[in-house]
């Protein structure tokens, strides 16, 4: 698959003619600080090469036709700007549909309908973005086509401060669009990281980023001989929504029974050693482990951006498994697929560290691998988890990317198929 084959297609779905542009944003796998973005913690992912493709036009009306290359069966999906009801569509046209409805409701009036063609390599529910790829990918499209660049909208941020032009806004911006679009529309009450990551990240890079402001710093990938090793457990991620949900209400419950002790606004406000002198307070054993595992996980984001910074790939890597064990046993977001990839990972040569990432309930776990045993590392964890779950896991060695972009459709840029 290349540029022009996208553009190609695009024009056997849709036609020739108009100004036809395309877009990318990346997926995102975080390396440590999971569950943590919800409760204004600290994150710490990075962009991947693979990603998500969409070519655009402007329509003269207000229709919406979409087309996946992923999702051929489907055909072209047609709906128009003006019944974006949420809830009914359960269908990958949900994301982009969802931040349609979320410019529209911030203020940003669109004045058109569009046909629009998307092409991902992301491997779908694989808990590496997908969603929020193709969310911030709609967000950029909407940005660079929308014609009436003088609308005022009412900003991202629920807090109004002012209107905003379209043409303000930011990358930043565009990620809580499409958290607003993922929580209000879609349905899941994610926090930002995944939208923030696929929207702002930077090639070699990791992003620090402090979700309780928003403030970020990049921090360069140094990992020297180790790359980082994603496994996909090919698990199904069903139910991983409703989970998802009820983890962040148990967070919210812990919270408030901290608050009667002391004045804070987050969980993760709290250190460890402030955290051990009041956790008495919450008498319940599961949000005592739920908030237990996002304070301790916090300071580990912390400790482990140290660590890099050092160079101290070991003492990275021991934080991950740390963090492993603490969403199995405290968290309780692993299960048998990804408890049998990092455990398994964990006793192979030439890793310093392996951990699930993202949500959990399935998708994919993280590692760091010396570069000269990833091929046994694939071997062996791949062969234990076959034999113990009864289906393959899948491995990718990560290429680390930018962040969401306009591409140039007549060049020829390879990617995976
Ligand atoms: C999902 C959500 C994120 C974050 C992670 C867990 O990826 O979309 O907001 O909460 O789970 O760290």
């Amino acid at each position: 698959m290349d540029n022009k084959n996208l553009l190609n297609a695009f024009v056997d779905k849709f036609g020739e003619g108009g100004d036809i542009r395309g877009y990318f944003a990346p997926g995102r796998v975080n390396l440590i600080g999971e569950y943590t973005d919800f409760n204004g913690g600290y994150v710490f992912p990075c962009g991947l090469t693979m990603g998500t493709y969409m070519v655009a036009r402007k329509r003269a009306d207000r229709k919406i036709n979409m087309y996946s290359l992923n999702f051929e069966k489907d055909g072209v999906i047609q709906s128009s700007l003006d019944e974006f009801v949420k809830g009914l569509v359960k269908n990958w046209t949900m994301y982009p549909k969802g931040v349609m409805w979320a410019f529209e409701e911030k203020g940003y009036q669109l004045d058109c309908g569009y046909d629009i063609l998307v092409y991902g390599n992301i491997p779908n529910g694989s808990g590496l973005s997908s969603s929020a790829s193709l969310e911030v990918l709609t967000g950029i499209m909407l940005k660079d086509m929308n014609s009436k660049k003088d609308i005022k909208g009412m900003g991202s941020r629920n807090h109004i401060d002012g209107e905003n032009g379209i043409e303000e806004m930011s990358l930043a911006d565009i990620a809580l669009i499409g958290q607003y679009a993922e929580n209000k529309y879609v349905g899941v009450n994610c926090g930002i990281m995944d939208q923030f990551a696929v929207a702002m990240a930077k090639k070699d890079y990791a992003i620090f980023l402090d979700t309780n402001n928003l403030s970020y710093k990049y921090v360069p990938l140094n990992l020297g001989n180790y790359k980082i090793v994603i496994a996909s457990s090919n698990k199904k991620r069903s139910l991983a929504d409703s989970k998802y949900n009820e983890r962040r209400s148990e967070c919210e419950k812990a919270l408030a029974l901290l608050q009667t002790r002391k004045s804070i606004g987050c969980l993760c406000e709290l250190t460890v050693a402030d955290f051990n002198e009041i956790k008495d307070v919450i008498e319940d054993d599961v949000l005592l482990r739920r908030a237990k595992h996002v304070i301790y996980e916090n300071e580990r984001t912390k400790n482990a951006v140290t660590a890099l910074k050092n160079n101290d790939i070991e003492e990275f890597g021991k934080l991950m498994n740390e963090s492993h064990r603490s969403l199995r046993d405290d968290f309780e977001v692993t299960g048998i697929e990804l408890d049998t990839l990092a455990e398994e990972a964990g006793k192979c040569e030439g890793v310093a560290g392996s951990r699930m990432t993202g949500a959990g309930f399935g998708g994919c776990t993280v590692s760091i691998v010396k570069d000269d045993c990833i091929d046994s590392f694939i071997n062996q964890v791949g062969s234990v988890y076959q034999e113990k779950i009864g289906y393959c896991a899948d491995f990718y060695v990560a290429g680390v990317g930018d962040g969401a972009h306009k591409i140039d459709l007549d060049a020829e840029v390879h990617y995976d198929k």
